[in-house]
C-alpha cells in the first residue's frame, strides 16, 4: 500500500517494487512519489494514478522508478498508439500514454512551475497550444537520428541507456521515413533521415559516401528553403511556420529598424524579419555552426539588407560590430539557455524588444530572471506543442525594457 511504503524508512534498491500515489509532473517527463523518505521520479504514470513502480536507478540526489502496472489509472491515460512505448523500451516518447489534450496541460503544469521556481513569477497563464492541424500527436517529425544496433537494424536508445531497441516504424515520424527501418544499416552506427515538403525523403548513414551534402526543400510561408541534413530545422512539419509567425506577432519589427537574429540556425527567422524591416534596415544573424551558416548563404543570398555572421554569439557581441544600435533581437539559444552574460550583453544594447524562443522552459525562466535584473521584464509568452508525446515543448517569450512597458501590446 502506498502509505505503507511512504513510511517505511528502508534503503530503496534496484529493482525493488512498491506501490505509490503519483504526484505531481516535475521537469523533464517524470512524476514525484515518495516513498522511504526518497523522492522518486517515475517514468510512465500520470499524476493522481495509483501506480506499483519498479526501481531503476538509486543515487545520493536522485531516485528513478518505472510505472510498471497501474492499479487505478487516470481518466486520462490511453493505451499507447507506439507498440515501443513503455518501461524499459524506446526512449524517445514520454507521455504516449496519455490523452493529447492532457499532455499539453502537464506541459503548461511545467512551465507555470518553472517560472514560478526560476523566474519568480506566479500566474502568468501562459498556454501551451497545438500546431494547426496536429490533432493527434502523431507523424510530426521531419527529421529523425535513428540509432543502429549491431545486426544493421534501426531503432532507438532506451531510456538512459546505449542498448538500441530496433523498430519497425516509428509513429512520430512523418511516413516517408518509414523506410529507414526496413532497411539494414549494418557496419555504421548513426542514420539521419528527413522528409521535405515535397515527400522527397533523404537519408544518410554514418560512414558513408553521400552521408552529407544531401539536402531537402522545406516550405515556409510561401518561401522555399533547401536544408542540409547536419543544419538545424525545427523538426515538427507545422513548427516552422507556427513560430515564425509567433516571432514576427511578438517583435512587432517595423520598416527600417535593425534586428539581429542570435543562434539563427540556416537564418529561418532572419529570412521574414528582413523583409519586415524592409531595404531600408537591417538583420544581422549570428550562427556558430558552419554547415548552418553555409545552408543560410545559399538560402538568403537573394537578401541585400541581411548580413550572416558565422561566430560565436558571445564573442560577436562583445565585439565592436555587436556593440552597435539595435531595435530588436530574436535570441533562440540551444536547450542550456543563453545565460546571464549574453543576457547582460544583450540588455546593454537597449533593444526595444526581445523575443526569446526556447526549448527549455527552466532554461527560459531562469534567463528571464537574468533579464530583470538587467532593466528587461517578462511580457508574455506562448507555449507550443511542437514535440507531440514527448514532454518536450517550444516558447516565444517577450522581453520589453521596465520603463517602456507600453511600447508593446
Ligand atoms: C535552437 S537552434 C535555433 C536555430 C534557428 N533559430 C531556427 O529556429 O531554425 C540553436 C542554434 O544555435 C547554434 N549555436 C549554439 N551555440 C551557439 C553559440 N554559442 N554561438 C552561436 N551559435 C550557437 C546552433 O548551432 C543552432 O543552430
Amino acid at each position: 500500500m502506498p502509505d505503507a511504503a511512504a513510511e517505511s524508512s528502508a534503503p530503496l534498491c534496484v529493482d525493488d517494487v512498491l506501490d505509490v500515489t503519483i504526484g505531481q509532473i516535475a521537469h523533464g517527463g517524470h512524476f514525484i512519489a515518495h516513498a522511504n523518505g526518497r523522492t522518486i521520479f517515475v517514468r510512465h504514470a500520470i499524476a493522481g494514478e495509483l501506480a506499483r513502480i519498479k526501481i531503476t536507478e538509486v543515487r545520493s540526489k536522485i531516485v528513478r522508478a518505472d510505472a510498471v502496472e497501474i492499479l487505478d489509472p487516470s481518466p486520462d491515460r490511453v493505451s499507447p498508439p507506439c507498440a515501443f512505448a513503455g518501461p524499459q523500451l524506446c526512449g524517445g516518447c514520454d507521455f504516449q500514454h496519455i490523452s493529447v489534450g492532457r499532455q499539453r496541460a502537464l506541459k503548461q503544469q511545467v512551465v507555470a512551475d518553472a517560472f514560478r521556481r526560476h523566474a519568480r513569477l506566479v500566474d502568468i497563464g501562459i498556454p501551451v497550444v497545438p500546431i494547426a492541424g496536429d490533432d493527434d500527436g502523431l507523424h510530426w517529425r521531419t527529421r529523425v537520428r535513428w540509432a543502429i544496433d549491431r545486426q544493421g537494424r534501426a531503432g532507438f536508445h532506451a531510456y538512459r541507456s546505449s542498448t538500441v531497441l530496433p523498430v519497425d516504424k516509428c509513429i512520430i515520424a512523418t511516413a516517408g521515413q518509414g523506410v529507414v527501418p526496413t532497411t539494414n544499416y549494418l557496419g555504421c552506427q548513426e542514420v539521419r533521415s528527413a522528409e521535405g515538403s515535397d515527400g522527397e525523403v533523404v537519408v544518410a548513414a554514418t560512414g558513408t559516401a553521400r552521408s552529407s551534402g544531401q539536402r531537402i526543400t522545406q516550405l515556409v510561408l510561401g518561401r522555399s528553403w533547401q536544408i542540409g541534413l547536419a543544419s538545424f530545422w525545427q523538426a515538427h512539419r507545422g513548427a516552422p511556420e507556427t513560430l515564425v509567425r509567433a516571432v514576427l506577432a511578438a517583435g512587432d519589427p517595423r520598416i527600417g529598424e535593425t534586428w539581429w537574429d542570435l543562434y539563427s540556425g540556416v537564418g529561418l527567422f532572419s529570412a521574414y524579419l528582413a523583409a519586415a524591416v524592409g531595404p531600408a534596415g537591417a538583420l544581422v544573424a549570428v550562427e556558430g555552426d558552419s554547415r548552418s551558416v553555409r545552408d543560410a548563404r545559399r538560402n538568403l543570398r537573394q537578401e541585400t539588407n541581411i548580413e550572416l555572421v558565422e561566430g560565436q554569439v558571445g564573442n560577436w557581441l562583445g565585439s565592436a560590430h555587436g556593440s552597435g544600435h539595435v531595435d530588436g533581437i530574436v535570441l533562440d539559444p540551444p536547450r542550456t539557455g543563453a545565460g546571464p552574460a549574453i543576457v547582460a550583453q544583450i540588455a546593454a544594447r537597449k533593444p526595444r524588444v526581445v523575443v526569446y524562443v526556447a526549448c527549455d522552459p527552466v532554461a527560459l525562466a531562469r534567463d528571464v530572471e537574468a533579464f530583470a535584473t538587467n532593466g528587461y521584464r517578462f511580457a508574455g509568452a506562448t507555449g507550443f506543442d511542437t514535440f507531440p508525446m514527448t514532454h518536450h515543448v517550444e516558447l516565444v517569450a517577450t522581453l520589453v525594457p521596465i520603463d517602456a512597458a507600453d511600447q508593446i501590446s
